[in-house]
């Protein structure tokens, strides 16, 4: 297998980024293709932890290629600051580190748009603030600029002083809020313009290229397939498309049958931000989950909701997705639990064509058949015959439920944490 494609199948926070980062040091680059920096993909190497936003999760190969795809919203100021984190200088960014031209850009009144607009809609979203829904509007209603608009310095200032007056109308007069500064924004991008000239590029391209000359590429996607803009919960989604489409469209290379399709799936169900939840749980066992699996926005430190797992919303994604094999994450923080649940359908019928539109599945009451838990503290195991008999059960039940093999178990934050019980890779 020369491609590989990570996806989350549930609401984000899957544990995309610490498989994404495990498999990086077989593969010869790693793309994004969609979302912003409202991701945030942890990694965590010998006790060290690191968050991700818009680097790819590959950043920590040395070898390794990291593409950023046209179907990213790019903030450079945040990309800058991210590299600063992990100390990248300019040198290594510059020869590992590519950056579509076509990127659409992300600017400081996209974030103001995004938080006045949930400050005053008496029905927000939750999101992430950092202006991505806005970012990606104004690329559909196609007065975004790009990364390429930055390598004419005069036509960049005329386009960003029209956008901005575009917002600041919006801000002021819809929204009673704060203007964005021209001259500080202008100023900010001159002031990076150097540093990213060099890693301008088309990625599309240079896929292509990789490809061609039998290089290993692994594709990291971002969100989760019920956060994606037409299939997920709408409207509490994100503004990109999530599902494995999305990397045809936001990279610039074909969705062939050559690319292998690992959909990441957290053993239980969270969720930042609004939205239904069919599975969520408002007590102990949720509060349990909650600490356990010291579940916490890795991008907002928001706390994320916890429940059970919703099988049935994940077979919805396995099917929409055509997925090829299983992740399943955080396997760890099930252990001490008497009794396991798992939601097989929400008691109406037709399961087979589940709408999850917020207003169809807001009454769904989901229906749960119970396994048998375990006690055994599986924290960094390897060996899938150790395992628990019920453990092994969960994971069956699971495999059989969706119809989709589990490759991978992931039994800790640590890249060296996982049980491999098939490696195509
Ligand atoms: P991503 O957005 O899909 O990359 O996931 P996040 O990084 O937002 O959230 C996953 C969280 O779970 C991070 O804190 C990871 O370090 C952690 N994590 C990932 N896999 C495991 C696992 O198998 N067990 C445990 N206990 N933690 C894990
Ligand atoms: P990763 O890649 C979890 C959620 C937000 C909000 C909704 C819309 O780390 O899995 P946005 O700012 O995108 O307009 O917010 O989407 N959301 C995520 N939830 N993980 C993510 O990314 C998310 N990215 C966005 O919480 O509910
Ligand atoms: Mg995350």
């Amino acid at each position: 297998m020369n491609q590989l494609l990570v996806f989350g199948l549930q609401w984000g926070d899957e544990g995309k980024g610490k498989i994404v980062d495990y498999m990086a040091e077989r593969f010869d680059a790693v793309v994004r293709f969609q979302g912003g920096h409202n991701a945030g993909h942890t990694v965590t190497v010998n006790r060290e932890k690191k968050v991700l936003h818009l680097l790819p999760s590959g950043i920590l190969r040395p070898r390794v290629q990291c593409l950023i795809g046209n179907g990213v919203v790019l903030s450079l100021p945040h990309l800058y600051r991210e590299l600063q984190s992990i100390n990248v200088d300019a040198a290594d960014a510059a020869d590992r580190l590519s950056l579509s031209c076509d990127c659409p850009l992300l600017f400081r009144c996209h974030s103001l748009l995004d938080q006045a607009r949930e400050q005053k809609k008496a029905n927000a979203i939750g999101t992430t603030g950092l202006g991505i829904g806005p970012a990606y509007e104004d690329k559909a209603a196609r007065r975004a600029l790009h990364l390429y608009d930055l390598l004419d310095e005069r036509r960049f200032a005329d386009q960003l002083q029209e956008l901005l007056a575009y917002h600041n109308a919006v801000l002021q007069h819809c929204y009673d809020a704060e203007a964005c500064d021209y001259q500080s924004e202008l100023d900010e991008f001159m002031s990076l313009r150097d540093y990213f000239l060099p890693m301008i590029t088309n990625v599309s391209a240079k896929i292509m290229a990789l490809r061609s000359a039998g290089k290993k590429i692994l594709y990291e996607g971002a969100q989760g397939v019920m956060l994606d803009l037409n299939h997920g919960t709408y409207p509490y989604v994100t503004s990109s498309n999530t599902v494995p489409a999305a990397l045809a469209i936001g990279s610039g290379a074909p969705l062939t049958a050559e690319v292998h399709k690992l959909g990441v799936v957290k053993a239980y169900s969270t969720r930042v931000g609004l939205g239904p939840f069919p599975t969520e749980l408002h007590n102990e066992i949720g509060a349990r989950l909650a600490k356990r699996g010291n579940e916490f926005g890795a991008t907002t430190g928001r706390p994320r909701r916890c429940g059970w797992l919703d099988a049935c919303a994940l077979r919805y994604a396995v099917l929409l997705s055509g997925v090829d094999s299983l992740c399943l994450s955080k396997l760890d923080v099930l252990s001490g639990f008497s009794e396991l649940r798992v939601c097989t359908d929400y008691g109406v019928s037709g399961d087979a064509c589940y709408s999850y539109s917020a207003q169809a599945c807001a009454d769904y009451k989901p229906n749960y058949r119970t396994l048998t838990g375990w006690d055994e503290d599986l924290h960094g195991w390897h060996d899938y015959e150790a395992l628990p008999m019920a453990a092994r059960d969960y994971i069956e039940y699971i495999e059989s439920f969706v119809g989709v093999p589990v490759g991978i178990i992931s039994t800790g934050p640590d890249r060296a944490d996982n049980i491999i019980r098939r490696s195509d890779f």
